[in-house]
């Protein structure tokens, strides 16, 4: 593939609650990276509120591709081309995202470049690691999604296994919720676990012995049960905790059975598949302890693992802007009726390649 080290993208990213611009530099250079989150109104509600977060996405879309460019110290006529994700992600908060970069690719004869959300997490990895090319395998896991996928090329992907039921970022979400932790759950958990003990309880880990497939939806219960039993014996010692099972030591817990179910599925995978380059992306990625586990994990079988930077694991749009240079190379372009698809695969992105 013919690349330009020099060809400026602008990546826009509204899939959920986070509105973003960015400008990056052949695909690898990050010239700005703007974030507006939405985490404090959504917080009160305990998780992802649609409807406010489209109204929240209007409100800040414009002023922040303003602040992307003018960080960047570059103007409009100095790109090549509007990168956008289209999917998945809430249709209501995509639209916003969709509509502002039809606009421009309107206003100013710039092509415009869908990005599937997945791909950018994937390629927040390019961001961090200047020597990683195609191929590899790659464990995307996030609020929404827990998919490992093959990275056949820069624009060509196979999903090897997806969740049945819930992500890894849910399950954080919602237990933290139940705990009375607050909003986001993964890196309050991360917190609370510091020092806790990592098998508290037993939790049950799930496998499917004819996939890779993932289900988180079995430990989300078992641990809410868990929890409500732990919260009886506190009360009948008249206490938050009770002194046998610490609020550090659940979380620990919690957290070290979803970090044990991705490292054994992900190390089943990469023997199987042969890979000798793993990345790990998606907003749970920022877990420590995943990071910890996976690195061991990897070092034990001679796997080469990159994680991206850690304000990169979540969502931002310079990885959007990354994954739209290379879809730009790749021949894949948007008309003006671009549509929001709220459900979007990662291996269908190849239908928009033009010519
Ligand atoms: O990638 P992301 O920003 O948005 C989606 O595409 O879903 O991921 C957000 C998710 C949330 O569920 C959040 O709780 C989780 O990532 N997360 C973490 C950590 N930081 C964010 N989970 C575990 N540990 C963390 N440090
Ligand atoms: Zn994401």
């Amino acid at each position: 593939m013919k690349t330009d080290p020099h060809q400026l993208i602008l990546g826009i990213e509204t899939s959920c609650d986070e509105t973003a611009a960015s400008i990056v530099e052949g695909g690898r250079h990050i010239l700005s990276s703007v974030v507006a989150s939405q985490i404090d109104i959504h917080a009160k509600f305990g998780g992802v509120v649609p409807e406010i977060a489209s109204r929240e996405h209007v409100n800040h879309m414009l002023p922040v591709i303003d602040r992307a460019l003018r960080d960047a110290n570059k103007a409009l006529s100095e790109l090549s081309g509007i990168a956008v994700t289209y999917g998945p992600g809430l249709v209501g908060a995509l639209l916003v995202g969709v509509a502002a970069a039809k606009g421009l690719s309107h206003a100013t004869g710039l092509p415009l470049i869908p990005v599937h959300h997945l791909e950018g997490h994937i390629a927040s990895a390019y961001l961090a690691d200047e020597a990683l090319k195609p191929p590899f395998l790659c464990l995307i896991v996030s609020g929404g999604h827990a998919t490992l996928a093959e990275v056949k090329d820069y624009t060509h992907f196979e999903v090897l296994a997806r969740t049945r039921d819930d992500a890894p970022g849910e399950a954080f979400d919602k237990i933290a919720r139940v705990i009375g932790l607050g909003y986001p759950g993964g890196p309050l958990i991360e917190k609370a676990a510091e020092g806790g003990r990592r098998d508290a309880f037993f939790l049950p880990i799930t496998d499917f012995l004819d996939s890779f497939d993932f289900s988180f939806s079995g430990v989300k219960t078992a641990a809410i049960n868990q929890y409500r039993k732990i919260e009886h014996e506190a009360q009948q010692e008249g206490k938050d905790w009770p002194s046998s099972v610490g609020l550090s030591d659940f979380a620990a817990t919690f957290q070290e059975t979803i970090v044990q179910t991705l490292a054994s599925h992900t190390k089943r995978a990469l023997k199987e598949t042969n890979y000798r380059q793993l990345v790990i992306a998606g907003g749970v990625s920022a877990n420590k302890r995943l990071r910890e586990v996976m690195s061991e994990m990897t070092k034990e079988i001679g796997v080469r693992l990159t994680i991206p930077t850690l304000s990169f694991c979540t969502d931002n749009a310079a990885m959007i802007a990354s994954a739209g240079y290379y879809a730009w190379q790749s021949g894949r372009r948007a008309s003006l009726d671009l549509n929001a698809v709220p459900m979007a695969e990662l291996d269908d992105v190849n239908r928009f390649v033009v010519g």
